[in-house]
């Protein structure tokens, strides 16, 4: 049969396909999102031929399960973020908007460590670009090999010959396989090619790292089409101006996910932030209004960081909301909440919130920080920096326990707080020692205890 071109409609939020365009994506619910894309049909594109291919099913009785095969990448932090090391034969995506340190992380991580034999092709810069940053980057480079490279077909093909620990491909959106008959970057180039290197890795057991561009609007080739055909997404955000990176996991086939790992851009580099409560609480030599601590937990791991906003009266009648690194639905949500349970005029107000870091939130838990930083610039009265947050807040104006508080207020009393604020209905697992922990069942009763 040949090869016959057609064209199909892709969502460019969720990157479903449909077969004629619509002004609202049934799955997804966005308006407007819909691609034109030509398609190959008929005959399937040929991949590449796979090393140990062609398995057999087999009783899954005879099927080891001695847990799969890890390799360190000499990165404790991503080491953790994957769930204790790469595992063997696993795709990573490595999600993230340009410029924002995918390339510098993914050259680091073998020049750091040697022992892995790694190759690393690049589909966006020259041997000699990739040379110099290495440079800049010190480390060993005898063991890495770079392959300055798009077509899939030669990539397998010097694979197969170099037989890496570990492969590297900068970036998805510049490879393509000759088999399918669309530009490289294409919805269809982007599934093949993440196709192709899934089917390599699962066979000849190399673990590799696939980079992807995504932008703000979540491009048509964002990883929402790959999330399904990887095995684990990390993400980087981080705010442009900020030198601070978050690398998060959000799906992980083997660990777990909403983990996040925090980097500092450095002239050398990418440095670890072993402790990123003590970079997230920025030094302020006076106590100032509008800013509070929230205990916050991310995968496993308790930290601190502040809370920022700003209450304005409105300029020009309408109020203005707006909320980096937080939810602004959720926002007004939790204004809403403050004007009708707590009689809080905020509805000729600006609003203005701020995850300090550039971080992105979406734990609960930070929800009585954010009321706190809020009503403290509004009366324009400052919280004690010894004092910290951690409740989510009701509709109806409680204050409800989070999971893991005694976690949280073990992390806080490590570093210094007095007091931590929980929901009174919280249950604590363990006694804590060294904070004073307040329990207050609503709003009301935490205004009458913070802003005597
Ligand atoms: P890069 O890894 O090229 O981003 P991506 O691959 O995600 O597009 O990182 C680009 C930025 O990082 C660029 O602005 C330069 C800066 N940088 C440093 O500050 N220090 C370094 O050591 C390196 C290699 C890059
Ligand atoms: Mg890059």
């Amino acid at each position: 049969m040949q090869a016959k071109t057609k064209t199909v409609w892709f969502c460019s939020n969720c990157g479903n396909e449909y077969s004629k365009w619509m002004g609202k994506c049934p799955s997804c619910g966005q308006w407007n999102t819909m691609v034109e894309k030509e398609t190959v049909t008929g005959k399937r594109p040929v991949a590449a031929a796979v090393p140990g291919g062609g398995s057999k099913p087999m009783p899954l009785a005879d099927v080891s399960a001695t847990g799969e095969e890890r390799i360190s990448l000499g990165s404790a932090e991503v080491d953790r973020l994957l769930g204790g090391g790469i595992v063997k034969g696993s795709l990573v995506l490595m999600g993230g908007e340009p410029g924002i340190g995918k390339s510098t992380l993914s050259l680091q991580l073998p020049l750091r460590r040697p022992e892995l034999k790694t190759l690393y092709v690049t589909g966006e810069e020259s041997v000699r670009q990739v040379k110099m940053r290495s440079d800049r980057l010190g480390g060993d480079a005898s063991n890495c090999f770079i392959f300055s490279e798009t077509d899939m077909n030669a990539i397998l093909e010097q694979a197969d010959a170099v037989k890496p620990d570990l492969m590297i491909v900068d970036s998805v959106q510049t490879m393509y396989c000759p088999g399918v008959e669309s530009t490289a970057g294409s919805v269809s180039q982007i599934r093949e090619v993440a196709a192709t290197l899934l089917r390599y890795a699962k066979g000849s057991g190399v673990p590799i790292i696939l980079v992807g561009h995504i932008t703000k609007e979540g491009s048509i080739a964002g990883p929402k089409i790959l999330e399904h055909i990887v095995d684990v997404v990390l993400q980087f955000e981080g705010e442009n101006r900020g030198a601070y990176r978050v690398l998060r996991s959000i799906k992980n086939r083997f660990g777990s996910t909403s983990e996040l790992a925090v980097f500092e851009m450095t002239g050398t580099g990418l440095r670890e932030v072993e402790n990123p409560s003590e970079l997230l609480i920025p030094e302020h030599g006076e106590e100032l209004s509008g800013t509070a601590i929230a205990a916050m937990l991310d995968g496993n791991r308790p930290f601190m960081f502040e809370v920022q906003a700003l209450v304005a009266s409105a300029a020009y009648g309408t109020a203005q909301r707006s909320a980096t690194g937080f939810d602004v639905r959720r926002l007004n949500m939790l204004l809403a909440v403050l004007e009708r349970r707590a009689g809080f005029k905020l509805g000729l107000k600006d609003v203005f919130l701020n995850m300090a870091g550039g971080i992105r939130v979406t734990d609960p838990a930070c929800d009585l920080a954010v009321i706190v930083a809020v009503l403290s610039s509004n009366f324009d009265y400052p919280i004690p920096r010894d004092v910290c947050f951690a409740g989510e807040v009701g509709l109806s104006g409680e204050i409800r326990p989070v999971p893991q508080a005694s976690r949280r207020a073990v992390e806080a009393a490590r570093l210094g707080f007095k007091r931590i604020f929980v929901s009174a209905y919280t249950h604590l697992d363990k006694t804590v020692t060294g904070i004073e922990v307040v329990r207050v069942p609503d709003i009301p009763a935490l205004v009458r205890t913070l802003f005597k």
